[in-house]
């Protein structure tokens, strides 16, 4: 969202955590040390690893084959010479066959039967004979697709109404209705036939959640806690929706994992609710985002009476003790990876409130090992937030890869284990620090008081304070190296890392997070880390579990003309330099990763892109060390360590979006021929008051591809083949 109004600008991580807390890294490395020891994964194979060989190196079609792409300003999605992208599901699109064809000029209803906005991250699930679950089936599956968010300019979502809607509180509830149901999870079916993909718009797989969905469960320990009570659920056990579902995952036993990211900013706090608390809440309400008095995103709360807008106003409002009586507490119940079961619309989605509650990416499971704990991965996206790793607490069986019920073998993984936040040391290694009401940094934390571990997954965001993790630029999505278990993260940007922070929100370059720049767009200085760049860690031998790991990163975003030796680290050339990584997506079936931008920094000169990638491995390039002057001219040096520059061969750009879109989501059918991506919000700079003048939107895409009617921009899945029938990147 870098282009119109970034929702990931917060301000709230204000804690001092020290780049390196070095007493705490002594005791965790004797703890790492201790637990070395303990277990090994040793040759045991990486699941992919057999079929990548094979693939890999299969004759006539050499991966990354293709011609790069040019970067580009065009309202087109361009690829590569040989291949074609076309627009398959775009917002609207109907998804039951007593659903009208979308119309496009903002009459449209019955948006729960009909695709989200803001199309994010994906998963592809197979449909074999009589549509049944298929590992391998190419031609016909179910796509489950996060609708993150929606374009909007004071408090309307103006594609969605006849005359760009309502800028004034209170918004009218025929507004609100139909934004509260353009937000949350698709699930449709899709199929080829001679080579054309199509939706199925009246398949019986087809739903949605929505914002409002009833009947979410809270699972894992945070269920019937007491900071999950609400009006809603007196016990704290379920609530209603999912939103700002983000990035995906997808579980080893084949189900949808969605994450719930920028929720906060939907929630709205009267001006006296700090008093109003007196309690620590405040505290946990202000590090998630929202202090007193902030106006919601949509002012929802504003609709009417009824339930569904009063939960948007998480003020203290009632005279309970326990918050039974409002939704003080409801922001509670966003923040999670929520799981779903994509084949079954019958099955109850849940909360798993194990891996934490922040503002969540994707999440990726290290490799499975037969007998060993599953790892999860994920990112905290906000300026300066943490990395985290869950893992479970039951060791993975191989026999649950085709499980009867499948949302409740998630249960058996996602319910019980351990949180961890990622420390990274200027010696090139790190360490994952449990967060635990066990660990005395957290239950002696003075800027905070935790009641349970409950409390703790609910606000890991201070219990990850408390222990010192380190401050990140931005973490999105993660994803798995097939080839050798390596785990990729991509940090998009971050415009407070500065050599001497002026305020509490701003963070010195360390050796994860080195450079502190000014980037030029025309005239505008962009300063921190305007473009981002890619990290990777290698755990250590034991796995899944370890405690400590390995990282460099393996490639700095940044334009083919900066500065070498400050900037530019990686020798990025004209063919593959970009801005902003976002999606981070290592492709099943070829082994390639594919990196998709989220950019604003460098939309002077290209749109959004997605490039593939043939990464190396940690450690394959050097240690550097980055030197800055502070103002009273002394040093600040800080090592680093580079991947390998990838090269020309190694790294190319693939697609370049429509104006004003990022590119994000990416699943793919199981032979590769396939690719599915994501154009969200094409033409979001759009001023609403220019609703009335197609000319002026800032893209008129996909209509002007020949897709749907009208020409108001739509998010919209496209899937893209090769004209000889080969895989994708080749
Ligand atoms: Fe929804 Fe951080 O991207
Ligand atoms: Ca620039
Ligand atoms: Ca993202």
């Amino acid at each position: 969202m870098t282009n119109r109004i970034d929702f990931n600008e917060e301000n709230s991580n204000t804690s001092d955590n020290p780049s390196f807390d070095s007493v705490l890294q002594a005791r965790l490395s004797r703890r790492t040390v201790l637990r070395g020891s303990v277990g090994t994964m040793g040759t045991v194979a990486f699941g992919g690893l057999g079929s990548l060989g094979a693939t890999a190196c299969g004759g006539g079609d050499a991966l990354l084959g293709f011609d790069a792409v040019a970067k580009s300003l065009a309202d087109a999605v361009s690829v590569p010479a040989g291949y074609t992208a076309t627009v398959l599901y775009a917002l609207g699109d109907p998804l039951s066959a007593t659903t009208s064809a979308y119309k496009n000029d903002g009459t449209d209803t019955d948006f729960e039967n009909r695709a989200g906005d803001h199309h994010d991250g994906m998963e592809w699930f197979g449909l074999g004979a009589h549509g049944k679950p298929s590992a391998d089936a190419t031609a016909r599956g179910l796509i489950a697709m996060n609708h993150e968010a929606t374009t909007d300019e004071k408090l309307s979502s103006f594609f969605l109404h006849a005359n760009g809607g309502t800028s004034t509180l209170p918004r009218p509830a025929v507004e609100v209705d139909k934004e509260t149901a353009i937000h949350g999870v698709s699930v449709v079916e899709v199929k080829a036939r001679h080579g054309k993909w199509s939706t199925v718009p009246d398949s019986a797989f087809n739903f949605r959640l929505t914002a409002l969905s009833e009947n979410i469960l809270i699972n894992g320990p945070a269920r019937g806690n007491a900071l999950l009570k609400t009006k809603y659920s007196p016990d704290g056990t379920k609530t209603r929706g999912t939103l700002n579902n983000c990035g995906t995952g997808k579980t080893p036993w084949g189900t949808f994992l969605t994450g719930e990211e920028n929720w906060a900013g939907y929630f709205t706090r009267s001006a006296t609710d700090d008093a109003a608390r007196g309690d620590k809440s405040v505290a946990a309400l202000r590090r998630y985002g929202r202090n007193q008095g902030a106006a919601s995103r949509h002012g929802w709360e504003s609709a009417g009476s009824d339930d569904k807008y009063a939960r948007w106003n998480n003020s203290k409002l009632g005279t309970s003790v326990d918050g039974s009586d409002d939704y003080r507490n409801e922001m509670n119940s966003m923040g999670y990876i929520v799981e779903l079961d994509a084949y079954d619309k019958n099955k109850v989605a849940r909360k798993r409130s194990a891996l934490g509650r922040f503002a969540h990416e994707s999440a990726a499971f290290g490799t499975p090992v037969a007998g060993q704990p599953l790892a999860v991965y994920m990112g905290d996206d906000s300026r300066g937030e943490y990395i985290y790793k869950f893992v479970s607490a039951a060791n993975w069986a191989v026999a649950d890869a085709h499980p009867v019920d499948r949302i409740t073998t998630g249960d058996k993984y996602l319910d019980s284990g351990k949180l961890y936040v990622a420390k990274f040391n200027s010696d090139g290694k790190g360490a994952w620090v449990e967060l635990s009401i066990g660990n005395s940094a957290i239950a002696g934390y003075a800027g905070y008081t935790f009641a349970d571990q409950a409390d703790v997954l609910v606000n890991a965001r201070l219990a990850a304070d408390a222990v010192g993790a380190t401050k990140m630029d931005r973490p999105e999505w993660c994803s798995t190296n097939i080839a050798n278990g390596e785990v990729y993260f991509t940090l998009t940007n971050n415009s407070n890392r500065r050599v001497e922070p002026s305020s509490s929100s701003q963070t010195a370059p360390d050796s994860a997070n080195p450079r502190v720049y000014t980037d030029l767009k025309g005239t505008t200085e962009q300063k921190g880390n305007p473009n981002g760049h890619i990290l990777r860690l290698k755990e250590d031998s034991v796995g899944n579990a370890a405690s400590s790991f390995t990282w460099d990163v393996y490639v700095f975003g940044a334009e083919s003309s900066a500065a070498p030796g400050t900037v530019n680290l990686s020798s990025l050339t004209d063919e593959q330099d970009f801005s902003s990584p976002d999606g981070l997506v290592f492709s099943p079936s070829t082994g390639i990763m594919w990196i998709q931008t989220d950019d604003g920094a460098y939309t002077d000169v290209t749109n959004c892109m997605m490039l593939a990638a043939l990464p190396g491995q940690v450690g394959d390039g050097t240690k550097k060390t980055l030197n800055y002057t502070k103002a009273d001219g002394s040093a600040l040096n800080v090592d680093t360590y580079v991947g390998k520059a990838p090269g020309a061969d190694k790294l190319k750009r693939f697609l370049v979006g429509p104006k004003a879109s990022e590119i994000t989501g990416l699943c793919e059918t199981p032979d590769g021929k396939a690719v599915f991506i994501n154009i969200q919000h094409p033409g979001e700079t759009t001023a609403m008051a220019d609703i009335a003048d197609p000319t002026k939107y800032s893209s008129q895409w996909p209509g002007n591809a020949g897709y749907g009617a009208g020409k108001r921009p739509r998010s919209a899945t496209i899937v893209i083949t090769k004209d000889d029938g080969g895989r994708i990147g080749t």
